[in-house]
């Protein structure tokens, strides 16, 4: 029987108008605009601003204008899958308010939480519903509005985030494209350096976690980095490993955008050259689910039929991984 495979068949991204950069960062707290560049390669990055937005608003704009290029009506899609650790509230989940907002009435929908990775996580559970051959038409969504849950007077938080989103439409192929081997691993035993402490069942949201600021983000910074930089290099090696793939086979490498340092050992480990690295953390910072559906729209032009793509990603959980694409379409 000959085997099917899900092809992305179309991306679309969305980032908010706002620019935060780091000069204005530097009014908020101490520190400079030549730390941020160096230690993260963050030249700013987007906010949404504005009463009533959320998470599922930047979805949306993505999700609409990818329908739309790909000439896909809403009631078609069959299922939506967004990754997100800014959900626009506890439940119902995320992808359920877009399908509503959309009018992606047909569709059953679910929100999953991998952190950074969630991304690559929503890609792989999305295309093994294609491969089960009972779907052919899935949107997987990346979207985080990280400034919901940063506290703007932590400099060693506030500097990194930013908001943004990204979504693809999943379709079954028969030919020899789309979404060819997937490695994604977990460590649980990682979520002391990366959470967020307060506001689940272990310390609901009260007066005292309000005011130990529980809500935001809580990274140490040095160890997530230790662990990053590792970790999503040897998957990246690893999935090359196991298709017996080298440097020169590969089109592109587009890893999660935590910080230009991790990007660049990952892209050095696999021996991929800077030319061929999608980086656009200058523009966005750490997105969280955006980072990498955010890079595939903005090179879309500049991708091939039958480009081998890479992507990485290691975030909060611990959780990474790595997936192989062989790009589907010329845009
Ligand atoms: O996406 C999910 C996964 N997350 C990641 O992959 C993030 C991984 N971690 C990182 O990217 C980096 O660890 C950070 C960018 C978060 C921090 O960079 P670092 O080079 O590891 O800095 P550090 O935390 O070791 O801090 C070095 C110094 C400290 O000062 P002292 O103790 O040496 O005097 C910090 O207090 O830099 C100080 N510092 C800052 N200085 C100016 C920390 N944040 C800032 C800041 N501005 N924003």
């Amino acid at each position: 029987m000959t085997k099917l495979r899900a092809a992305i068949t179309g991306i679309h991204g969305y980032a908010p108008p706002y620019v935060l950069s780091n000069k204005e960062i530097e009014k908020l707290v101490d520190t400079s605009d030549e730390w941020i560049m160096t230690r993260t390669g963050i030249r700013e990055r987007r906010i949404q601003k504005g009463e009533g937005l959320a998470t599922s608003d930047m979805a949306v704009e993505a999700v609409n204008s990818l329908l739309q290029k790909t000439g896909t009506r809403p009631e078609e899609i069959e299922l939506v899958i967004c990754a997100t650790v800014t959900p626009d509230m506890v439940y119902p989940a995320t992808a359920n308010i877009v399908s509503d907002k959309c009018g992606m009435t047909n569709a059953f929908s679910f929100d999953l939480n991998a952190a950074c990775s969630g991304f690559i996580y929503a890609l792989t559970t999305g295309s093994k519903y294609i491969e089960s051959g009972s779907y052919k038409k899935v949107v997987v969504i990346g979207a985080d509005k990280m400034s919901s849950i940063v506290d703007y007077t932590d400099r060693q938080t506030c500097v990194i985030f930013g908001d943004g989103c990204g979504a693809v439409m999943l379709e079954p192929t028969t030919d020899d494209f789309g979404i060819m081997d997937s490695i994604m691993r977990t460590d649980g035993s990682g979520r002391i350096h990366l959470h967020q402490k307060a506001g689940g069942s272990l310390r609901p949201a009260s007066h005292e976690t309000i005011e130990r600021k529980e809500h935001f983000v809580y990274q140490e910074g040095q160890a997530v980095f230790k662990f990053a930089v590792t970790r999503m290099a040897d998957v990246s090696a690893e999935i090359m490993e196991r298709n017996k793939l080298t440097a020169d086979d590969i089109s592109w490498l587009v890893p999660h955008q935590a910080n230009l340092r991790i990007i660049d050992a990952t892209g050095k480990r696999m021996g991929i050259p800077p030319e061929k690295v999608m980086i656009n953390i200058d523009k966005y910072g750490n997105t969280t689910n955006g980072t990498i559906p955010l890079c595939l729209w903005e090179w879309e032009k500049q991708l091939k039929k039958g480009d081998n793509i890479i992507v990485a990603a290691f975030g909060g959980g611990f959780t990474w991984g790595s997936i192989w694409i062989k790009w589907a379409y010329d845009s």
